[in-house]
């Protein structure tokens, strides 16, 4: 099958007019890999990376296509309700691999698959419309949450559960599925008890490596995306992924290449632009994986470090009128790592009209993707004239086993660019402060009501 493409020679001095990562610096990280490689292949064999076996797992699958193609027939409309990890992925696959403005398209054009909507926010102002306007005797909710806890998640759950039971009575219970731990939690324990019905998250899989299990799998099964291909595309990766040669290895130099854009030339910035459309929600998944992953105050051995690059999602060519004279002209903080497509499918082509105005008459023969493509190859350029580190990943279209691979990659890259921080890659200790003062807001048992310190009134801009 055809394989994803890494070109990173305009993230090298050479080509920048000196800026960028020196071949001495690269060649220092290509000796040094070896030893990461064999770090992760120690944590893996010892199970403590569980995601890498997700590609491999038969039994969720065969229980996932039994549900699509049985009871989850008789729903129009699947709506997940998670946040962060437990979301994003099933928003970056719906849209790379369902027909853009799927939500939208009458059912034939669906192929009589369901609508899918991802709600992975708790503002009333987004929920409230959507359920008004749902049928919901024929929709199923999807609760996905790996702790089984969260607060957003469980909100969310509460809410619908009331608002079924009001119309259907016990009735509610067929229309709701978690997708949770195996045993522990809160939601692990009401299925349980109101005999709801589940699928897993392997216990070493946390929410941001969890799109290729159930979380993501169950609603791209549902809606028709072919899931043996996502996973037949992420195992390939796996294995290219296995060499300690650095430079046969795509996530290895990702995250060697990013690691040292930061720590070498002081690019902490690692802004992703896609350009297709259907790729920037995959652009903003990566965002939560690379920041909540890489974004540490304390090392594996202890010191407190504070490290971590500052992810961006950008889309081409919209950002060009947007961000781009920032990232030409401005500080030499960001790399760019553009997302290309070899073969992105049917153009349309420019009509020829006004051939007189010059302005215009250049267009006339070309199509609209192929100027999108020639918008990339020339910002990309663009960049690496103005000494800008910038790379590629083109992947040979937008399918299934082309976004396994994209998927795959990024996570493997997360891992290692962990190991080259010297953070744990798995853990966000940083958001439980957060949480407990939440909790302690909304009279939690168990959690103090907390002292938030008041504003300064001196400090307060009213227009008085
Ligand atoms: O990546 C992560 O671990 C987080 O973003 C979680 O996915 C998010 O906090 C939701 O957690 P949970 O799936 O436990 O509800």
């Amino acid at each position: 099958m055809a394989r994803l493409v890494l070109d990173y020679t305009a993230m090298m001095a050479p080509r920048l007019g000196g800026r960028g990562i020196r071949p001495e610096d690269l060649d220092a990280a290509t000796a040094g890999f070896a030893a990461v490689q064999h770090d992760v292949d120690a944590r893996r064999a010892a199970g403590r990376l569980a995601f890498f076996d997700l590609p491999r797992e038969r039994e969720v699958v065969d229980r996932i296509r039994a549900f699509a193609d049985g009871l989850g027939q008789a729903f129009d409309t699947i709506v997940v309700l998670g946040i962060g990890g437990s979301a994003l992925g099933t928003t970056a696959l719906r849209h790379a691999l369902c027909t853009s403005g799927w939500n939208e398209l009458h059912e034939d054009d669906r192929d009589y698959f369901p609508r899918l909507y991802v709600l992975d926010n708790i503002d009333p102002a987004t929920i409230t419309p959507l359920l008004d306007r749902l049928d919901l005797n024929r929709t199923l909710f999807n609760v996905v949450s790996k702790s089984g806890t969260t607060a957003e998640t469980m909100a969310q759950f509460l809410v619908l559960r009331d608002r079924m039971r009001a119309s259907l009575g016990d009735g509610w219970r067929g229309h709701f599925l978690f997708t949770t731990d195996p045993e522990k939690g809160v939601l692990r324990a009401l299925a349980d008890a109101e005999g709801v019905p589940t699928l897993p998250i392997p216990p070493g899989v946390g929410g941001r490596f969890s799109v290729l299990s159930a979380v993501g799998l169950l609603p791209a099964a549902l809606v028709g995306i072919d899931i043996d291909g996502l996973l037949a595309g992420a195992a390939e990766m796996d294995e290219r992924c296995r060499t300690p040669e650095l430079t046969r290895n795509p996530a290895a130099l990702f995250a060697v290449l990013q690691h040292l854009a930061d720590t070498k030339a002081d690019a902490r910035i690692h802004v992703m632009m896609p350009y297709s459309d259907r790729l920037y929600a995959c652009a903003d998944w990566f965002r939560q994986l690379w920041a909540e992953s890489l974004g540490k105050r304390t090392a594996l051995d202890g010191r407190e470090v504070f490290v971590g690059p500052t992810p961006v999602a950008a889309i081409g060519a919209t950002d060009q009128h947007s961000q781009v004279q920032l990232y030409i002209e401005g500080p030499f903080d960001k790399t760019i790592t553009f997302l290309a497509v070899r073969d992105p499918g049917p153009d349309l082509a420019i009509p020829a009209a006004y051939p007189d105005v010059d302005a215009l008459a250049y267009l006339a023969g070309h199509g609209l993707g192929e100027l999108l493509e020639a918008e990339r190859v020339a910002t990309a350029a663009a960049l690496a004239d103005a000494g800008r580190m910038n790379m590629t990943i083109e992947l040979p279209a937008i399918d299934e086993h082309a976004i396994g691979q994209l998927l795959m990659m990024l996570q493997i890259a997360t891992v290692y660019a962990g190991a080259l921080y010297g953070v744990d890659p798995l853990d966000q200790p940083g958001v439980e402060h957060g949480k407990r003062l939440t909790y302690g807001l909304m009279g939690r048992p168990g959690h103090a009501r907390p002292e938030i310190r008041p504003s300064d009134p001196a400090r307060i801009c009213d227009g008085t």
